[in-house]
């Protein structure tokens, strides 16, 4: 949604023109509705006179007609109609609003001011380079006002302006601004908040919004559009090198290969010498490519085509830097995490990472902490839920090229994706790169999976059992076992129980300990795939995440994945444990089944119903399935 400042007729060139060498601000406005927000976005908007005459008829219709202003305009009704417009199909409820006025563009993103949206002003500061922090005068600073500066800062907001709104409800207290103003610098200053600017307003009636305010001539400071208009922007980018991540490789014909992308940093001219990261080759730029033709330069935020001296390999997700000064490539990471996914983030579970437009799988490891954004204390912690922030290390399967988030946004942040939803659920800040996996290096071996697996002659397999508490995994797999050793296959079998005597001891049975439980296991089992065994896993693992993981562990055909389907109700009347008596009493907390999920599998190699089928039925047709595959044949 792009609207600017109306067009009064004339040369629309020229009026097009004008608008496009106008700078830029995009901000953010924190508060809720309460402390006027929506009444103070309202009147940007409309003295800025971008607002849509309908849009304007409604306004006043809906003024006269609720008559919350006595018959004046009641801007937040304006603000809340747009929001329900937007609520339509947007799944992370941020608003965009583009206005102008004579002297600079805005856009400003107006995130609903809700206890729990940390995920929602998250998403709309990432790209902010000011932040409006809304107080109302008569509470002064609360909770939510540290929580929103904050986040703000994490999120390298460096202009924060703190608007001290409904200063008419105080009588234009001089003394009440200053105790505010005064409350606030004490604990941004903690935060490393840069440059702030207090005002006192009042959005409702004009105070030093737009027009500087007779009320209060004790203040000598801007009004709130004086400092939208004069704060100086555009951060400090273009005076970095060159950076540019490669958006797509456009290769129309034999002749042409472009490397597409925005520039995130410094100024590009043809015949620079640039490094591509991963990789680390060098060339150097041939023609830089536009809409308007070639270009003499580029500079930061500009969108380009680059092409090369020669036949370098550059893909999608590399990074272009300036050969003297490349970003650094890494695979461990300290990362400050936002979780915005309903499921809690698990540690030890993969993920998608979207760093850029880089997207591969990673892992965060256990937290070093979690952070409460309302006091700002730091917290132990095993997960992070909704709306919460925490750090942690990130592993990646592969090296990415990056900066760190203070030095780039674009380059230093990245999206965490759930692989079985698709959903985004977690934003990510780079810290720095670890340096330990620098130093650790794969140790080449003569004798490898495929001659051991030779050596005992047979097919290394892995039989992943999965199913609920008494589906009766133990026993099938403890049949399969002896007749697979009775066959003269040398075997393994890993039992849930077994395993959480000796290696997983410390385990317990929430989210996070399955997680790790699992993660474990499955790393034993290559191992013992590598050794050339057939393994037998017998676990709950009731997370598809983490089957998939043990499935990627091994090679394609390893892996085998049976499903011993008994139903909840089966399972709990067999009992064998008297686990499900226990959990029902409430003496077992998490228990599958009943206070934890299970999620069946949808693609097993195998399902074996035991409400149709016998133990010793189940084996035979187990092995049956391994031979018809070809798993039993000698290697
Ligand atoms: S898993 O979910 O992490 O894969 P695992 O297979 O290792 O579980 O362990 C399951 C066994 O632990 C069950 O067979 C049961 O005997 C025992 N157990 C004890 N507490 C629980 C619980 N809360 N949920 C499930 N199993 C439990």
């Amino acid at each position: 949604m792009t609207r600017f400042v109306e067009f009064q007729g004339g040369d629309v060139d020229a009026y097009l023109a004008e608008q496009e060498n106008k700078d830029l601000l995009r901000f953010i406005t924190c508060g809720s509705v309460d402390d006027g927000k929506s009444t103070l976005i309202g009147r940007l908007l409309y003295e800025s006179k971008m607002l849509f005459e309908d849009q304007l008829s409604a306004l006043e219709a809906d003024s006269k007609k609720l008559g919350t202003q006595g018959g004046n305009l009641d801007f937040a009704l304006l603000v809340d109609g747009l929001a329900a417009e937007r609520e339509q199909g947007i799944t992370i409820d941020v608003a965009y609003r583009a206005f102008a006025t004579s002297k600079r563009k805005f856009i400003v993103a107006d995130t609903p001011g809700h206890e729990q949206y940390t995920r929602n002003m998250a998403t709309g500061a990432s790209t902010a380079e000011l932040a409006i922090i809304l107080i109302d005068a008569r509470k002064g600073v609360l909770t939510q006002t540290r929580r929103h500066t904050f986040i703000a800062t994490l999120l390298g907001i460096k202009n924060l302006v703190v608007c001290i709104n409904k200063m008419d409800l105080v009588n234009y207290s001089r003394d009440t601004f200053a105790k505010i103003e005064e409350d606030y610098r004490a604990f941004a200053k903690e935060l490393g908040a840069q440059n702030i600017n207090c005002i006192p307003a009042s959005a409702l009636v004009g105070d030093n919004i737009i027009d500087r305010s007779s009320n209060m001539p004790w203040y000598q400071g801007p009004t709130l559009m004086g400092h939208l208009e004069t704060v100086p922007v555009g951060d400090d980018q273009s005076a970095k090198p060159f950076r540019m991540p490669v958006q797509w490789v456009n290769r129309p014909n034999q002749n042409f290969r472009g490397f597409a992308g925005t520039v995130a940093s410094g100024t590009l001219k043809p015949g620079d010498a640039i490094k591509v990261l991963p990789s680390g080759k060098t060339s150097k730029v041939a023609r830089i490519v536009s809409y308007d033709g070639d270009l003499s330069e580029a500079s930061t935020d500009q969108a380009i085509t680059i092409t090369l001296d020669d036949e370098v390999d550059v893909s999608r997700g590399d990074v272009l830097c300036a050969a003297q000064a490349p970003v650094e490539v890494s695979d461990q990471f300290e990362v400050e995490v936002l979780w915005m996914g309903d499921e809690a983030m698990l540690p030890g579970r993969r993920y998608i990472i979207k760093a850029g437009t880089k997207t591969l799988p990673g892992t965060l490891d256990k937290l070093k902490h979690k952070v409460n954004v309302n006091t700002l204390e730091k917290m132990a912690a095993e997960t992070l839920a909704l709306n919460e922030i925490g750090i942690c290390n990130l592993e990646l399967d592969s090296p990415l090229a990056f900066a760190p988030y203070k030095e780039n946004r674009a380059l230093g942040s990245f999206v965490i994706i759930d692989r079985f939803t698709n959903n985004t659920v977690g934003l990510g800040l780079i810290n720095f790169a670890l340096r330990r996996a620098a130093n650790i290096h794969w140790q080449a071996m003569d004798v490898n999976k495929s001659s051991r697996a030779k050596l005992i002659k047979q097919k290394p397999t892995v039989l992943w059992f999965t199913g609920l508490s008494g589906a009766g995994k133990s026993t099938i797999a403890n049949l399969v076992e002896k007749k697979l050793h009775a066959q003269g296959h040398l075997t393994y079998l890993l039992d849930g129980d077994n395993v959480r005597h000796g290696l997983n001891r410390d385990l317990g049975f929430t989210d996070q300990d399955r997680v790790e439980n699992i993660r474990r296991v499955a790393e034993v089992a290559k191992l013992m795939t590598d050794v050339g065994l057939i393994t037998l896993v017998s676990f709950i693992s009731p997370f598809r995440s983490e089957r998939l993981m043990a499935r990627e562990a091994v090679a394609k055909d390893e892996f085998v994945e049976i499903h011993i389907d008994t139903s909840l109700k089966e399972a709990e009347k067999r009992d064998v444990k008297g686990l499900y008596a226990k959990a029902r009493r409430g003496e077992l907390k998490n228990f599958t089944g009943i206070s934890s999920p299970y999620e069946a599998p949808e693609n097993a190699e195998l399902r074996i119903d035991t409400s149709v089928m016998s133990a010793e039925e189940s084996a035979t047709e187990i092995v049956k399935f391994l031979e018809r595959k070809g798993r039993l044949a000698a290697s």
